[in-house]
C-alpha cells in the first residue's frame, strides 16, 4: 500500500515538472461521426506510426456493458486470453463486471503501413453497419473511416451478417520524446460522458497537461473517442476503481433474514470473486504440487493465495517435472507431451489455432485435439478425468508442462461449445437435437453423481462448460472446479466458504450457505435446460433480486400455456412438438427448486429425457422436419 501510494506520488510528481513539448498525435474528436470522410491528416484512420519503436504492449479500455460484462465475453470480443484480462483486472474469470466498469485489455500494437492498430478479428452481428460496430459495439475503440479503409474489396460498404472483419483498433507506442521522459505506455481511454482533463488526470495518477499535450490540445472531448494517457507504469485497477465499500461483517452467526443473507452473499461474492479464483489458480499449485506447505483447516486463506500468487518461482521446473512423473505413474492412460510436441502441433500456439479463451487446436499422429493452457492446480482434474471412461464426459489424452504453465490435452469436439450454438451466430439447433443434448448431458452428471467412486460434484455446469461433437453428441468439460464428496459425513452434503462459480447457474443453497452436493449440478442443469429452451443466456434470465424458479412460475401462472410459445427460442419456429414443451418445462421447474432436496435425480431426468427423445424421434419422422 505505502509503496503504491507513494510510487503514485512519484508519478504524480514526475509529470508535475514535464516541460511542455509539441504535440504527439492528433485527438480524433468528431471526425467519428463523419464516416463518408477518410479524415487523413486528423487521426480518423487510426493514430500515426511516429513512435520510437514500431510495436509495442500497451492496454485498451473498454466499459463494461451486457453481453460484454464478463471477463470472457470481453476477452472473446478482443480476441486476448481471460486469464490475462482477470489477472490484470484483478477479478475472477467468471464473475460480471457492473455495468459502466472500466476494464483494461492488453494488446500488441504495431504499425500497419501509416498507422499503429492492434488488429482483430470479429464476426458482424445482425443489423451492424461500421459506424455501429466502431461506435457501439467497440465503444469508438476504432472508427468507421478505420474499418473501411480496412476492407480489401471496395465497395464493401454493406457487409453482412456473420461476415469475418479485421477490426483496426487505436493504438499508439510512445514517441522518442515521450520515452526520453520516461513514458513506456500510452493507454487508450474512452471518453465519456462528462469528462474533463482533470477527472481523467486524476483518474489516472497524471498530470492533465501531460495528457492534453500527448493528444494534440484538444479544446472539447467528445464521448466515444479514444484519448492516449502517458504513463511510466502499466494502469492498475486501483487507480480506477472507487474506494471499496467497507468490508461486510464476519459470517459467524446465520444470518437472520433471507435479505440480509443475501447481502452478506453478494458483499461475500464481490470481495472474495477474485480471491477465490487465486485460490483456485494459485494456492493449490502451492499446497498440493509443491506438497511442502503444510495443510491448513480454514479454506479462507486469502492471504496465502495471494502470496502463493507472487511466489511464482517457487514452482520450479524440476518440482514441476516430478509431478508430471508422479501423475504419470498414477494415470497410466494419460500421455506426457513434450512441449515441442505441441509447439509443432499447434503451429507455435499461433492465431490460426487459437479456439477461444487458453484453448487451442492441435493436431497430433494426425488426429485433431483441443489443448489448452492452465496456470492452476490440475491435479483434481487430472485424477477424475483419469478414472472416467464415458461418452459424454471429454476424454483427456495427455499433458505437457512448460515456463510455469500446465497444458491439458482433450479429445477435440469439432462442434465446440454448447453456447456457441444457443446463442445463435447463424447456427442453429432443431429440437430433437437439443433434447438429445440434454439426454447427454444428464447423462454424464448422472455418471459423475452415481457411478463415479467417490462420487462427483462438478459444480460449473454451464452451456460454454459442455462441447458438441461432430455428430452433435455432447461432452462436460471444464472440470477445473469439479470435487468429490468423498469423506463428507452422510456421502452426500458438505460445506464449503470458496464460493466460485458462473453468476445465474448457482444453486441458491450454494451462493448462500457454500452447501456443496450433487443438487447443484441438478439446480444448474435446469438453468441449462431453460436456455436452450429459450435460446436467452442465463445472464437475460438471472434476476439476484428474484429467485430463477419464481421468475419463470410467474411468466408462467400469469400468462398460462400461451406463454410457452413466447418462451420458445424463435429460431426453432414452429418446429417443434408443443405437446412436449410443457414436460421439458416441468422439469426445469423442478431442477430450479429452491430446496434442494426437492430436486430430481440425475437418474430420473435421464429416463425422463429419454423417453422424450424418443417420442420426438417418432414425431420428428412423422413431421418430416429437416435437420
Ligand atoms: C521532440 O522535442 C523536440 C525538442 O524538445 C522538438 O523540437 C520536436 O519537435 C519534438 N518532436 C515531436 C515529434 O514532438
Ligand atoms: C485521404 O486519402 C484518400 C485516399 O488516398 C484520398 O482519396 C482523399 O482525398 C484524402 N483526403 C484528404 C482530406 O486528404
Ligand atoms: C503480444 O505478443 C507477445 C509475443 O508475440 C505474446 O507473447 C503476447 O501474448 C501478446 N500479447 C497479447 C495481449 O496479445
Ligand atoms: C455511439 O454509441 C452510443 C452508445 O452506444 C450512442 O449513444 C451514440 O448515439 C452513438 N453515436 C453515434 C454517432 O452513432
Ligand atoms: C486507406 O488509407 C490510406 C491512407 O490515407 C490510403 O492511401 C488508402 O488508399 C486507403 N485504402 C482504402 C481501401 O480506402
Ligand atoms: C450491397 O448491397 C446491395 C443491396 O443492398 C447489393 O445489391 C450489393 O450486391 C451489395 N454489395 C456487396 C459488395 O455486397
Ligand atoms: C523499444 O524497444 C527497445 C528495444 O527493442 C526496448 O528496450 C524499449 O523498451 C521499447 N520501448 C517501448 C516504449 O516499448
Ligand atoms: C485485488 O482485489 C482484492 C479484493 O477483491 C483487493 O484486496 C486487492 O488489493 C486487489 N489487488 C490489486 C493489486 O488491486
Amino acid at each position: 500500500m505505502a509503496f503504491l501510494s507513494s510510487l503514485s506520488a512519484l508519478i504524480l510528481f514526475t509529470f508535475c515538472f514535464f516541460s511542455p513539448s509539441t504535440a504527439q498525435q492528433p485527438y480524433v474528436g468528431l471526425t467519428t461521426t463523419d464516416c463518408p470522410n477518410q479524415h487523413n491528416s486528423s487521426s480518423g484512420l487510426g493514430y500515426f506510426c511516429n513512435g520510437r519503436n514500431r510495436s509495442c504492449q500497451t492496454y485498451l479500455t473498454f466499459r463494461s456493458t451486457p453481453p460484454y460484462n464478463t471477463v470472457s465475453a470481453i476477452s472473446a470480443l478482443f480476441s486476448v486470453d481471460p486469464f490475462e484480462v482477470s489477472q490484470f483486472n484483478n477479478v475472477s474469470e467468471t464473475s460480471p463486471f457492473e455495468t459502466d466498469h472500466l476494464v483494461f485489455v492488453p494488446v500488441n500494437c504495431s504499425c500497419s503501413g501509416q498507422f499503429y492498430q492492434a488488429n482483430k478479428p470479429y464476426t458482424v452481428k445482425h443489423g451492424e453497419n461500421y459506424l455501429i460496430i466502431a461506435n457501439n459495439t467497440f465503444q469508438g475503440l476504432t472508427t468507421c473511416q478505420a474499418l473501411l479503409n480496412q476492407s480489401v474489396n471496395p465497395p464493401a460498404a454493406n457487409i453482412s451478417t456473420n461476415q469475418i472483419i479485421s477490426v483496426p483498433l487505436r493504438c499508439a507506442c510512445p514517441t522518442k520524446n515521450q520515452s526520453d521522459l520516461g513514458i513506456n505506455y500510452l493507454v487508450s481511454y474512452l471518453v465519456r460522458q462528462g469528462d474533463t482533463f482533470l477527472i481523467i488526470s486524476q483518474t489516472f495518477g497524471v498530470n492533465a497537461d501531460s495528457v492534453s499535450e500527448a493528444n494534440d490540445l484538444p479544446e472539447t472531448l467528445f464521448p466515444f473517442t479514444t484519448l492516449l494517457i502517458p504513463l511510466e507504469n502499466p494502469p492498475s485497477t486501483r487507480q480506477t476503481t472507487e474506494p471499496p465499500p467497507p468490508p461486510p461483517p464476519p459470517p459467524t452467526s446465520p444470518p437472520t433474514s433471507s435479505k440480509s443473507s443475501k447481502t452478506w452473499l453478494y458483499a461475500l461474492l464481490g470481495a472474495l470473486g477474485g480471491c477465490a479464483f487465486l485460490l483456485v489458480v494459485g494456492s493449490i499449485i502451492y499446497c498440493r504440487v509443491i506438497r511442502k506447505r503444510k495443510e491448513k483447516g480454514d479454506p479462507i486463506l486469502v492471504s496465502e493465495s495471494f502470496k502463493a500468487r507472487e511466489k511464482p518461482e517457487e514452482k520450479t521446473m524440476e518440482e514441476s517435472e516430478d509431478f508430471l512423473e508422479h501423475i504419470s505413474d498414477i494415470a497410466q492412460s494419460l500421455k506426457v507431451y513434450n512441449f515441442k510436441e505441441l509447439k509443432l502441433a499447434t503451429d507455435d500456439f499461433s492465431a490460426s489455432c487459437w479456439i477461444k479463451g487458453s484453448v487451442y487446436r492441435g493436431t497430433i499422429n494426425g488426429d485433431l485435439a483441443a489443448i489448452k493452457k492452465i496456470d492452476g492446480d490440475i491435479s483434481k482434474e487430472i485424477n477424475l478425468l483419469q478414472k472416467i471412461n464415458h461418452s459424454n464426459v471429454i476424454r483427456l489424452s495427455g499433458v505437457s508442462f512448460n515456463e510455469g504453465y500446465w497444458y491439458l490435452v482433450y479429445e477435440y469436439a469439432s462442434n465446440g461449445p454448447l453456447s456457441d450454438w444457443i446463442f445463435n451466430n447463424g447456427k442453429f439447433l432443431t429440437w430433437t437435437q437439443r433434447i438429445q443434448i440434454a439426454l447427454d448431458v444428464a447423462t454424464g452428471l448422472n455418471y459423475l453423481h452415481s457411478f463415479t467412486n467417490p462420487s462427483h460434484v462438478h459444480k460449473d455446469i454451464k452451456s460454454s462448460s459442455i462441447l458438441l461433437d461432430s455428430d452433435f453428441r455432447a461432452k462436460i468439460a471444464n472440470f477445473g472446479l469439479a470435487r468429490s464428496t468423498q469423506g463428507e459425513s452422510e456421502g452426500q452434503f458438505s460445506l464449503t466458504k470458496h464460493i466460485v462459480g458462473t453468476i445465474g447457474y448457482m444453486a441458491p443453497e450454494y451462493m448462500e450457505n457454500g452447501l456443496v452436493s450433487p443438487k447443484l449440478d441438478v439446480y444448474a442443469f435446469g438453468v441449462l435446460l431453460l436456455e436452450m429452451l429459450t435460446g436467452k443466456d442465463v445472464g437475460v434470465l438471472y434476476d439476484e433480486n428474484k429467485h430463477l424458479s419464481d421468475a419463470f412460475s410467474a411468466v408462467l401462472k400469469d400468462e398460462g400455456q400461451e406463454s410457452l410459445r413466447d418462451l420458445m427460442d424463435p429460431s426453432m419456429g414452429e418446429n417443434y412438438p408443443s405437446e412436449f414443451v410443457n414436460f421439458v418445462v416441468r422439469i426445469i421447474e423442478s431442477c430450479l427448486e429452491k430446496n434442494p432436496e426437492a430436486r430430481p435425480h440425475m437418474d430420473e431426468i435421464v429416463q425422463f429425457l429419454s423417453r422424450t427423445l424418443s417420442n420426438s424421434l417418432t414425431w420428428e419422422l412423422s413431421n418430416n422436419v429437416s435437420r
